[in-house]
C-alpha cells in the first residue's frame, strides 16, 4: 500500500527535489538472500531496489498534493523501465488513472505519436465536452479524422491536451508516465511540456530519461508547483542483487569469484550482466579478465 512502508527501513523520503545538490543513497543491504521482498505490494521480480520503490511509492502518494513530477535518470540497461513499470502498476492498483507512452528511437519523427498513445484509452465523454476546435484537433492527432496532421495547430493540440488532463485529474488522481523521454517526437514533447507547466490538481508525471556521455543535460521539464520536481538516479545493483537477477533469469547460481567478475565487468548494470552470461554461457569467467566495465560495454551493440 502506498505510504505503508516496512518499519525496519528508513522512512525519510528517498526522492529529493531536483534543484538540491543532495547525493542519492545507494542500495544499502536491503536485498535479502532468500529473495524475500519487504515492500508489501510491489512485484517480487524487481530485485534490490527497495529504496527506489519506496521513493516511487512516496512520489505516488505525493500526487494527492500535486502536481508533481518524478524524473528517473540512468544509463542504458540500468533498470529504469523496470522501476517505471512498477510505478505504473502501483498507481493502477491504487485506482489512479494512468496514461502512458513508451516512445522508441525509430518513432522520433512521427508527429504526435506519443500523444495518441497517451490518449489511447481516453473516455470519450471527456473528449466530447471539449470545445469543438480542441476536440477536432485531438481527433486528428488520434487519427480519427481525415484531416492531415500538418493542418493541426500545435498550440491547439497542446491546449486540448491540457484540458483533457485537467478534466481527468479533477475526477481522480492521474499518473502520466513516459518511458524514454529522450525519444519523444518533438510535437508530443511540446504538448506534454505545455500541459505539465499549467495543469493543477492531483497529477503526477513519471518520466524516465536515458543518460549517455553526450546528453548529461536534464530535459527542461516543469510542473505548476515550483518544488514539485523530484529526481531519482537509478544506480548500479549490488553484487547480491546481480546474483539474484541471474539466478531468477537463468535458474542457476554461479561461484562467488565468477559473480564478482560479472559484477565488476557489468559495473552493476543488470542488462550487461545478463548479456555477459547469455553470450558467454558456462564459459563465463574462463576468458581473460576484463579490466573495466567500459570494456564490457564495448561488446554490447545496444550500447554503441
Ligand atoms: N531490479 C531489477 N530486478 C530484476 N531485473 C532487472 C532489474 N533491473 C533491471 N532488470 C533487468 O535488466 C534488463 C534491463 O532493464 P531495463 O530495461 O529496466 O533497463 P533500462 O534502464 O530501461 O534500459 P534502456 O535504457 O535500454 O531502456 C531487463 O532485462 C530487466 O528485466
Ligand atoms: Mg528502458
Amino acid at each position: 500500500m502506498i505510504g505503508r512502508f516496512p518499519s525496519s527501513v528508513d522512512r525519510r523520503p528517498f526522492v529529493q527535489p531536483s534543484h538540491r545538490a543532495i547525493p542519492y543513497p545507494r542500495i544499502q543491504g536491503s536485498w535479502t538472500v532468500d529473495g524475500a521482498y519487504p515492500f508489501p505490494t510491489m512485484s517480487i521480480s524487481v530485485v534490490g531496489r527497495q529504496t527506489e520503490l519506496q521513493g516511487i511509492g512516496t512520489f505516488l502518494e505525493s500526487i494527492n498534493g500535486g502536481p508533481r513530477a518524478l524524473m528517473l535518470y540512468g544509463e542504458a540497461g540500468i533498470g529504469k523501465t523496470t522501476l517505471w513499470q512498477e510505478g505504473t502498476a502501483e498507481a493502477r492498483r491504487h485506482g489512479y488513472a494512468v496514461l502512458l507512452c513508451r516512445p522508441a528511437q525509430s518513432e522520433v519523427q512521427l508527429s504526435y505519436s506519443s500523444i495518441a498513445d497517451l490518449l489511447a484509452d481516453l473516455d470519450e465523454a471527456v473528449l466530447s465536452r471539449l470545445p469543438t476546435p480542441q476536440r477536432e484537433a485531438l481527433e486528428v492527432v488520434r487519427l480519427r479524422s481525415q484531416k492531415p496532421h500538418a493542418t493541426v495547430d500545435r498550440r491547439l493540440v497542446a491546449t486540448a491536451f491540457l484540458a483533457v488532463l485537467q478534466r481527468l485529474c479533477d475526477r481522480t488522481p492521474v499518473l502520466l508516465a513516459v518511458d524514454d523521454f529522450q525519444w519523444l517526437d518533438r510535437t508530443s514533447a511540446q504538448a506534454i511540456e505545455f500541459a505539465a507547466r499549467r495543469v493543477t490538481g492531483k497529477i503526477g508525471f513519471m518520466i524516465s530519461f536515458r543518460t549517455t556521455a553526450r546528453n548529461l543535460d536534464e530535459p527542461a521539464f516543469r510542473v505548476a508547483s515550483p518544488d514539485g520536481i523530484y529526481r531519482l538516479d537509478v544506480g548500479p545493483l549490488s553484487l547480491a542483487a546481480i546474483h539474484h537477477v541471474l539466478r531468477e533469469r537463468f535458474g542457476r547460481t554461479y561461484p562467488h569469484p565468477i559473480l564478482v567478475r560479472i559484477h565488476e565487468a557489468s559495473a552493476g548494470n543488470p542488462f550487461l550482466a545478463l548479456e555477459l552470461v547469455r553470450v558467454h554461457g558456462s564459459g563465463i569467467g574462463l576468458g581473460p579478465r576484463r579490466s573495466s566495465a567500459t570494456n564490457c560495454r564495448g561488446d554490447c551493440s545496444r550500447f554503441a
